[in-house]
């Protein structure tokens, strides 16, 4: 061995044997660190730190709980979905480009009880003519031409909105529903924007 190559022996060496000794902190180390570096402003409270049952499952299987359980999650996050009581899945496109837009909403700085915005577009591809946009999930271009505009892809897209955790328990897609993100009417606006024939999602 060259005095080179000995030198980076000896530098692996003790790289792995610092790996060797890592222990991760565990679960209730990591949560008292993250309270401690936040505290309550406005309407942004620590108690938004606190999983759900849900999460917490979803956490302690790396998002993949076992088929029975993820069924079980599922059924239960479909059983919390409110339709529209007045049977009217659509609004305005218009409204529903807006919404989906607009990533104010739920921060320490917002009034609390205004509205809050969809910001659809940080993970989505909605109209074509929108080129920022974000791709953790799938794009919604096309979305009612490519589905159909049958009353059952209205129910599911509603279902989706309202609770994500309906169709797949552990998504990362906040619950616009469940979670009181959107109001019923706005849900029906970005609806729209989803399934209405006229909407730029599907020109
Ligand atoms: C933080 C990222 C995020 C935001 C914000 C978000 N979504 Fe999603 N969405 C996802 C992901 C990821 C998926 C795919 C995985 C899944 O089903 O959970 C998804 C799936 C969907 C689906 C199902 C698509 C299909 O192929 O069946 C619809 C419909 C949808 N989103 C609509 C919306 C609408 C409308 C908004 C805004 C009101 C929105 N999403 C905001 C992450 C997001």
């Amino acid at each position: 061995m060259t005095h080179k190559t000995l030198a980076l022996a000896a530098v692996a060496a003790v790289a792995l044997s610092a790996c060797a000794t890592y222990t991760p902190p565990t679960e209730q180390e990591t949560m008292a660190v993250i309270k401690s570096s936040f505290k309550d402003r406005g309407q942004a409270r620590v108690d938004r730190l606190n999983q759900t049952d849900l999460q917490k499952l979803c956490t302690a299987t790396g998002n993949n709980p076992p088929k029975d359980v993820r069924e079980r999650l599922e059924k239960a996050a479909r059983a919390t979905v409110r339709y529209p009581a007045d049977g009217k899945w659509l609004g305005d496109f218009k409204q529903g480009e807006r919404i989906a837009q607009t990533g104010v909403g739920m921060q320490w700085s917002d009034k609390e009880g205004a509205p809050a915005g969809g910001n659809c577009y940080a993970c989505h591809q909605l109209s074509r003519a929108e080129i920022a946009y974000g791709n953790i999930g799938p794009s919604l271009n096309a979305y009612g031409k490519l589905r159909g505009y049958t009353d059952e892809v209205k129910k599911y897209t509603w279902a989706k909105i309202w609770n994500t955790h309906s169709f797949n328990a552990c998504s990362s897609m906040p619950r616009f529903g469940d979670a009181g993100i959107l109001t019923e009417e706005q849900i029906r606006h970005v609806m729209a924007l989803l399934l209405d024939p006229a909407s730029p999602v599907n020109k």
